[in-house]
């Protein structure tokens, strides 16, 4: 069935619930392709909303509604009203009992939102307006209750029974007068009961077949708190890494911002089936298999680098969205952007901060600054959404996390951390805005943050153009800064943001100059050292004049990327260089290297489109030489100086793209430099092989990300030594991390050494559900010729599976996000097939589908003939019969 016609909601619109409701009893009996919800509410009209008459309005869709009665007075269907989407109630008293009962087939929900089959069994996922599908409720976040669940099912088939909470009473058959009696003898029951009122989105419970690892934690105030990790059957030595992860984060979190665990019991649920990363209902954290397992031979550094973040970043969530939540989905960056920016600090205290650093900014560069430029570009608290499903966006997350890093840049680290006290202070046990936040951070610090409310209402990406002025007879440097805001949907004209505007001046020899700025035109509380200073950049147009400045000095602008903006300043290459070579701040050395390249690789495109040979700056030629060969300092920092910016990057930074002169700039870029320093590489790859056992810990795994780098360099000049040494790489490999680099390099190869690798790799892990996922993943990213027809023809492939969203994910996005030489090939067969695609996933997963159909979002930035092909293509989605409201949204602002 399809949703209601789609609304659009406006957060001008918000008003309290007409009702609150103070417990939830859940009753769930679990039989084969049925499950029975009883659910009893204590409810009330809001007093917050006078007295009104209004009836009661419940949210319920797909449930087949059983019985209602309140106050132990059964209603006959003259009292109520039931449509696709609500139960309404007309008269009710005060403050009374309700009782419903529905059942519905959780075997049948391929949407994975509610209470739905993985594998193991049956999982629960009620973020955002999953609960529901699992019984009639006012399903939004500012209605708060305590919840208590019994479940009842078959002992043999589903052996764990898990909701929030603690487990208060457990037993053989059926509780006694239990409401749906006379199932078979083989069944058991357990009742939690969650001691912290909660909104429905963080409700959970799982009734499965998992195995369990478990641990304890003491807490800080020396609680003995129980851990629990439960895994599919078979994945327990993939557990492991999870476990000592968790304990990791709450230390951290006891430590940096004083928050103890609230709980006697903490579980972690993985599955294979899942729409995102994770979710963390309260208690029971549920995730996706593929956040919590790691093993060294079937993760690599990455995954373990994500898995290890993912579990911080729900964990975290237990005070920054638990304790204190959303009073509205318009809110949701409220608990993501906070709960982000922590989990990237807690990463950058254990792994290295500036490979973190530059690792979140490219991902903000690649993926936000898009979407804050394309037709779904949205504030970080929206004004408006058809779907909130659609609004788990980069904005949201990412740059949300960068609007909370900007308090703590003009506020310091202890004015941050002051601030997030008082945030608890004020608004434990509640359901809140994100200028609740802002308030409170305000407030703590003595601080005006009016001004700085625009990172939540404005979208687009500011752009921050200076221009550096200096008098040598006064020894002064003038910076001349001007901020604007390009238009967004619904958003014509922008005001001036806040800017922490963090700007260092390297003198000739490349140290550091000593800062002398006027304090009122700098946040000080910022402030690192005297050498880097915190500009306060409020206004359209603003100079800032530094005094005692001994000779010309370059600008080293927006270090550590202080604030989510386009910098653009008239850099000659020399002073480039200067600062890559340097730059006291990390960051920026980076970020000089990637403009610099990004200089060479757009200049090449022009060549390319002009039939001429692309080339390379000598000058440039020998900076490349020489990270490759001071590689020892920092291999990781070397990786990343070493990796290009992605095509899609490179497609943003053109009027009118052009991937397949993108795709020819950055191959022939680095075959030119694999050519020249190919004994170089190919003596990284020897030189920072890691002996020993493996560890994913930041330096072994920096030491694997240059020698891969190496290999992946080496590997464009596909000759026969370039494959053999990949070739054998791939079979001496004993971890994941070297295994995925060489089938990397082999799969865009044209060597016969491919095909016995895909299928070498296939058979040996062809029972791995993950591992499988990467290589349709690897295939499904593959430059080479012919990719499309291969990729369709692994749809047909016996372990392709539309319905897993990994899977899918594994082939289809994969396809059409990380692949844009096919994806947006001349010919529009890459959009078609992707359009397909979606429509096809939409009858399955709306969710999933619609993630797919925002591979579409910018197909203005390409030429007429491309632009014709993807129309075409967004229109076949847009007609398809019974289109669900995600895509129809993301579809429709698509087209505009
Ligand atoms: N709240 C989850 C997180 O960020 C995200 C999430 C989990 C989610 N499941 C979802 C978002 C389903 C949308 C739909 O940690
Ligand atoms: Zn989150």
């Amino acid at each position: 069935m399809r949703d209601a016609a789609p609304q659009t909601i406006n957060l001008k619109d918000y008003t309290p619930p007409a009702f609150l409701i103070s417990s939830v009893n859940l009753d769930v009996d679990i039989r084969e392709a049925r499950v029975t919800v009883r659910a009893t509410l204590k409810v009330a009209r809001n007093p917050a909303r006078g007295d009104s008459q209004e009836p009661l309005v419940l949210d319920g869709e797909d449930l087949e509604l059983l019985s209602v009665s309140i106050d132990g007075k059964a209603l006959s269907d003259s009292n109520y009203r039931v449509d696709e989407a609500h139960l309404v109630i007309a008269q009710v008293p005060g403050a009374f009992t309700l009782e419903t009962q529905v059942g519905f087939d959780p075997w049948k929900n391929t949407k994975l939102e509610g209470l739905y089959a993985t594998k193991a069994g049956l999982v629960t996922q009620c973020e955002a307006e999953g609960f529901r599908h699992i019984t009639y409720f006012i399903d939004r976040p500012d209605v708060m209750a305590k919840y208590a669940a019994t479940l009842c099912a078959d002992k043999a088939a589903f052996p764990r029974l898990l909701a929030n909470g603690n487990l208060v009473a457990q037993g053989e058959g059926e509780p006694a007068g239990w409401f749906l009696p006379g199932a078979s003898a083989t069944r058991h029951w357990a009742r939690w009961e969650d001691p912290f009122p909660k909104p429905s989105y963080l409700f959970a419970m799982v009734a499965a077949q998992l195995e369990l690892l478990e641990d304890h934690f003491t807490t800080r105030s020396g609680k003995l708190a129980l851990l629990q990790v439960y895994v599919e059957p078979g994945k327990l030595d993939q557990a492991g890494f999870a476990m000592q992860s968790l304990k990791r984060c709450m230390q951290w979190d006891e430590e940096v911002f004083g928050l103890e665990l609230d709980l006697e019991r903490f579980m972690i649920v993985a599955v294979s089936d899942f729409n995102a990363g994770a979710m963390e209902n309260k208690g029971l954290n549920i995730f996706n298999t593929k956040y919590i397992l790691a093993r060294a031979d079937t993760a690599t550094d990455y995954d373990y680098y994500s898995v290890d973040k993912v579990v911080a970043h729900e964990y975290f969530h237990n005070w920054t969205g638990n304790r204190v939540t959303c009073r509205d989905w318009f809110q949701l960056s409220l608990k993501e952007g906070l709960t982000v920016y922590r989990d990237q600090e807690y990463s950058g205290d254990e792994y290295s901060r500036p490979v973190g650093r530059i690792q979140e900014v490219r991902g903000l560069r690649d993926r936000q600054f898009p979407e804050d430029a394309g037709p779904m570009a949205h504030s970080v608290r929206p004004d408006s959404y058809v779907e909130i499903n659609n609004f788990y966006t980069a904005t949201v997350y990412e740059k949300g996390a960068e609007v909370v890093r900007m308090y703590a840049t003009i506020l310091g680290k202890e004015g941050f951390r002051r601030g997030m006290d008082l945030y608890f202070q004020r608004h434990d046990g509640q359901a809140v805005t994100c200028d609740d936040f802002r308030a409170a951070m305000a407030d703590a610090n003595g601080a005006d943050l009016a001004q700085f409310s625009r990172w939540y209402s404005q979208s687009g990406t500011p752009v921050v153009e200076c221009r550096g002025e200096y008098d040598a007879r006064k020894k002064t440097y003038t910076l001349h800064a001007k901020q604007s805001c390009p238009p967004t949907p619904g958003q014509a004209k922008k005001l001036p943001f806040v800017v922490p505007l963090a700007v260092g001046l390297v003198d000739l020899d490349g140290h550091d100059m000593p800062l002398t700025v006027d304090p009122a035109s700098a946040f000080s509380k910022g402030k690192q050292n005297s050498t880097t200073a915190v500009l306060a950049l409020t206004q359209a147009e603003q100079s800032f004049v530094f005094t005692e400045v001994g000779e010309h000095p370059v600008p080293s602008l927006l270090r550590g990327f202080s604030a989510p903006v386009h910098v653009k300043h008239d850099y000659t290459e020399a002073e480039l260089t200067h600062l890559m070579a340097y730059d006291s701040d990390p960051f920026n050395r980076w970020q000089a290297g990637q403009a610099l390249v990004t200089r060479v690789l757009l200049a090449g495109v022009e060549r390319i489109r002009a039939d001429r040979e692309m080339e390379i700056p000598p000058a440039f030629m020998e900076a490349v030489g020489r990270l490759i060969s001071d590689g020892s300092r920092d291999p990781a920092f070397a990786a990343e100086c070493l990796q290009l910016p992605a095509e899609n990057y490179l497609a943003e930074c053109m009027e009118v793209a052009d991937p397949d002169a993108i795709h020819a700039a950055r191959m022939k870029f680095m075959h030119d430099v694999a050519t020249k320093y190919r004994t170089r590489f190919e003596g990284a790859f020897r030189h920072f092989a890691v002996p020993g056992p493996y560890s994913p810990d930041a330096a072994a795994a920096g030491r694997r990300a240059l020698r891969n780098t190496a290999l992946a360099y080496v590997s464009i000049i596909d000759d026969a030594t370039s494959r053999a040494l990949a070739f054998l790489e791939f079979r001496r490999a004993e971890n994941m991390t070297d295994a995925m680099a060489s089938l990397a390099s082999l799969s865009n190869s044209a060597g016969a050494e491919r095909d016995r690798a895909l299928s070498m790799f296939y058979e040996k892990w062809k029972d791995e559900a993950l591992v499988v996922d990467k290589w349709f993943r690897v295939q499904a990213t593959s430059c080479l010729p012919g990719t499309l027809e291969r990729v369709k023809a692994l749809t047909a492939h016996p372990a392709f599976e539309l319905r897993n969203p990994n899977r899918a994910r594994a082939l289809l996005h994969a396809f059409a996000m990380d692949n844009p030489v096919h994806f947006h090939a001349a010919g529009g067969d890459g959009y078609r097939w992707v359009a397909e695609q979606v429509i096809a996933l939409d009858r399955l997963n709306p969710q999933v589908a619609s993630r797919l159909a925002r591979t579409f979002d910018r197909w203005k930035k390409y030429d007429a003939g491309r632009q014709g092909h993807a129309r075409a293509a967004l229109l076949s989605i847009r007609d398809a019969k019974d289109l669900s409201g995600n895509v129809a949204e993301v579809v429709g602002r698509a087209l505009g």
